[in-house]
């Protein structure tokens, strides 16, 4: 690939592993499943891949999820994510899954948690590729389905680092899920939240203030808010930022009117992640050649984006350094 970031080392921080699930791979796993889809060809599928909003994504991205079904089918999509995050210089990954999407469907935990972590146990020796496993909650559905789900991942002693908040961000504001970040605080995890996506600035406010998390996905309503701006600089507090699906969603008009170079300028702590990279267009790499071709940016802007990736991961410091 052209791109001078290409080859820096980095970390991805905001990457949903449902969302990696191509539409190649979702055709696969139906036939392997016996599953009919509604759109059972390859071209049927592709056109439904215009969104106009989260919502109309996120109809999508959950419908498709019928096809995961076995362990294995969660641990070939993992595979898959990390062969391709391999090739666009990811070194260290931290992943999020949808419990409760899988388990309405009557699929068991064990089944995803497991799926997903035999890939993620040997991606290290497999793809240089260090991991860590976060379980996003939908914040569409109650704080009392989120909070069984969570004792339910603590009693099989699910291998993960953090909690994260996803789905319908507008009318899901960070305050309905003050005790499920407390109890996950209280049991030794990383706290990460979606705010200021389509939601707005005083989401990521409260995300920061209510829910104590230490690193925000997206927040890029944030810069609305000159005094939340100036906290975020202030604390460098990580926002994962996700330009194509910014684009994709309609969160900003094109990538040129992306808020990104405006953010790094007033050094905000910012990284570039692909989020659902199957469903907006690119992973990684994409990401940061489509942000080349735009803004023109050469080797300053891709080490400080690399860098502040790899600090605002969960990674130890040990591994922080191999990649800085
Ligand atoms: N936003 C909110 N929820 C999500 C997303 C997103 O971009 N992707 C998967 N769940
Ligand atoms: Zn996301």
């Amino acid at each position: 690939m052209k791109n001078s970031l290409m080859h820096l080392p980095k970390a991805e921080l905001h990457l949903h592993i449902e969302g990696t699930l191509e539409p190649e791979l979702i055709l696969e796993l139906a036939a392997r499943n016996g599953i009919t889809l509604p759109f059972p060809s390859l071209e049927a599928l592709r056109e439904q891949y215009e969104f106009s909003d989260l919502q109309s994504f996120l109809n999508l991205y959950y419908a498709n999820m019928a096809v995961l079904i076995t362990e294995a089918d969660f641990a070939d999509m993992t595979r898959a994510y990390l062969r391709r995050a391999k090739e666009c210089g990811v070194r260290h990954a931290e992943i999020m899954f949808d419990p409760q999407a899988h388990l309405a469907r009557g699929i068991a935990l064990e089944t995803v948690v497991d799926g997903i972590h035999s890939a993620l146990s040997s991606s290290e020796a497999e793809f240089g590729i260090s991991t860590g496993l976060i379980a996003a909650f939908l914040r569409d559905e109650t704080e009392d389905s989120a909070l069984a789900v969570l004792e339910e991942l603590l009693a099989i002693d699910a291998p993960i680092i953090g909690i994260g908040l996803d789905s319908a961000e507008v009318g899901n504001p960070p305050s309905k899920f003050i005790r499920l970040f407390q109890r996950a605080r209280d049991a030794g995890l990383r706290l990460v939240a979606h705010a200021g996506e389509e939601g707005p600035a005083s989401y990521v406010v409260d995300a920061l203030d209510l829910l104590g998390v230490e690193r925000i996905d997206h927040g890029i309503r944030s810069v609305e808010d000159p005094a939340l701006v100036a906290r975020l600089v202030a604390e460098q507090i990580p926002l994962t930022v996700c330009p194509l699906s910014n684009v994709r969603l309609r969160a900003v008009d094109t990538l040129a009117e992306h808020p990104l170079p405006h953010m790094l300028a007033a050094g905000m702590n910012v990284s570039v992640n692909s989020d659902d990279p199957a469903y907006f267009g690119g992973y990684a790499g994409t990401n940061f050649e489509q942000l080349e071709d735009v803004f023109g940016w050469g080797a300053a802007a891709a080490l400080t984006l690399a860098g502040n990736s790899v600090r605002s991961s969960f990674a130890s410091q040990e591994r922080k350094n191999e990649l800085l």
